[in-house]
């Protein structure tokens, strides 16, 4: 979600930090009740109500309530256009990157998740069709926003674990 906001926030590339901070904690939080929550009935609507509680902005509430396409609520904005956009695609490269002998993103391509894409087995808890729309909805190129997607994952593949450590011998 930075480096969306690096990408698609108001004068990018020279995206503030605040801004680039507001995108990073959407993406970071979107989720935060759906362990406790994961039904359609409650996720994200039990979040969306301890967040109002806690005084988050209806900038923040608003996007991560249209991250669910059955809310009802429309994605409008650039930044909730792009959580759409990363969050399932987001979580298949990690499947990706997962299956590679070294556990890291450094082996990932788009190509590779295009075709992982098809194989309908693989990682099959995430929607194609929402990738898809995804980068739709932003009006990119799916095969340059996966790639996109992937590099920006790269820059921060340490703290995801998927820098090849994983796959090393302790
Ligand atoms: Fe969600």
């Amino acid at each position: 979600m930075r480096a969306c906001a690096r990408k698609w926030g108001s004068g990018s590339p020279d995206v503030s930090k605040e801004e680039e901070n507001l995108w990073g904690i959407v993406g970071l939080i979107h989720d935060f009740d759906y362990e406790r929550w994961p039904t359609a009935e409650e996720h994200p609507y039990k979040g969306n109500e301890i967040l109002k509680e806690r005084g988050y902005s209806d900038e923040i509430r608003r996007a991560i309530m249209s991250h669910a396409e059955y809310s009802g609520v429309p994605r409008v904005t650039p930044m909730e256009k792009s959580l759409f956009a990363c969050d399932e695609l987001a979580g298949f490269i990690t499947a990706v990157a997962l299956i590679k002998p070294g556990k890291s993103l450094a082996e990932v391509d788009a190509k590779s998740v295009r075709k992982r894409m098809k194989d309908k087995a693989f990682a099959r808890k995430v929607n194609r069709d929402d990738i898809i729309q995804g980068a739709a909805e932003l009006g990119v190129d799916l095969d340059e926003h996966i790639a996109f997607c992937i590099e920006a994952m790269k820059s921060i593949a340490k703290e995801l674990g998927l820098d090849g450590s994983a796959a090393k011998p302790s």
